[in-house]
């Protein structure tokens, strides 16, 4: 398994660590939020202190910064708390520097961080996927697109979406007495961060400031409520979709279950295609090649991470 289920787990709880990982230049600290042992793809609460430098440069890995305190001085501009980027790998950022430190959510989705000094992209067509926004000051809330949805009184910002696998990155928000009284589940990863405000769910209780969670597909989450209102940081591995219900006692396998007869009964010939053609190994994994293309370049490296210990 990838990522485990860590829900929930209080970033307060844990102090920084130092990120030295190879060719990061030092002044960054960091929390692990969660960990792909397979792939060192992973999510952090991460520190700038003040003083921190770093010259142009890119990833091998596709990474999301979003900005939760402080400021962040990248080019010549001066980003605050709200900016998010989202960097395609192989996309060169200019130097960074902040004066006065920052506090930030930061996250490598494919592969291990990785950072290598360069004036120009090694991938220059995926500068076109950049994303860079600041989603307290230039985007509204709007309500959730998604059917079936959640109760009014969620909203959403969609900062990232993955048109090949509709992975998205978003922020969320529950108004001050917002309830929701049944269960869901879903067919994808889901993770989210609480910037601010707390919120409570039957199965794992007060998610606090600075409270995170990665819920694998299938689990069981709701009912939902938060008394005074939070904000939060949400991401998806792939298309959120709500499988709503009312039975707490649901195992994994029955949910798994349920959700093919509704993949049955809704797309039945895509369902058929898929059970005829199961058998024949099929890997359709090259059709999102173009975010993995620097992927199998880097286990040739070894996997030199010590910074995942997370209890
Ligand atoms: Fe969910």
């Amino acid at each position: 398994m990838a990522r485990r289920h860590i829900e929930p787990f209080v970033d307060r709880d844990v102090s920084f660590k130092k990120f030295n990982l190879p060719r990061f230049p030092s002044g960054m600290q960091y929390k692990m939020l969660s960990f792909d042992y397979d792939t060192g793809a992973c999510s952090m609460t991460v520190q700038f202190d003040s003083g921190y430098t770093r010259p142009p440069g890119l990833s091998l890995s596709e990474w999301e910064l979003f900005i939760m305190d402080g400021s962040i001085q990248i080019g010549e501009k001066l980003y605050r708390k709200g900016q998010y980027w989202s960097v395609p790998p192989g996309v060169a950022m200019p130097a960074m520097y902040s004066k006065e430190g920052a506090q930030a959510l930061c996250f490598y989705n494919h592969g291990e961080p990785s950072f290598e000094e360069s004036d120009e992209s090694a991938d220059k067509p995926a500068e076109a996927r950049l994303v860079q926004v600041n989603a307290y000051d230039d985007m509204p809330w709007g309500g959730t697109v998604l059917y079936p949805a959640t109760e009014p009184g969620c909203l959403v910002k969609i900062l990232r979406y993955d048109e090949h696998t509709g992975a998205m990155s978003f922020l969320y928000t529950m108004a001050p007495g917002f309830w929701q009284d049944n269960i869901s589940y879903h067919d994808c990863a889901e993770e989210g961060y609480h910037i601010y405000g707390d919120s409570w769910m039957m199965q794992f209780g007060v998610l606090p400031t600075g409270g995170y969670f990665y819920r694998q597909p299938w689990i069981n989450h709701g009912p939902f409520s938060c008394d005074t209102g939070c904000l939060a940081f949400g991401r998806t591995d792939s298309v959120l979709h709500n499988y709503f219900h009312y039975d707490p006692y649901t195992t994994v396998d029955e949910n798994i279950e349920r959700a093919a007869q509704q993949l049955h009964l809704k797309k039945p010939e895509l369902f058929k295609w898929v059970q005829q053609h199961s058998h024949n190994h099929h890997d359709l994994s090259h059709d999102h090649d173009h975010d993995h293309r620097h992927h199998h370049h880097h286990h040739e490296h070894g996997h030199g991470h010590h910074h995942h210990e997370h209890s």
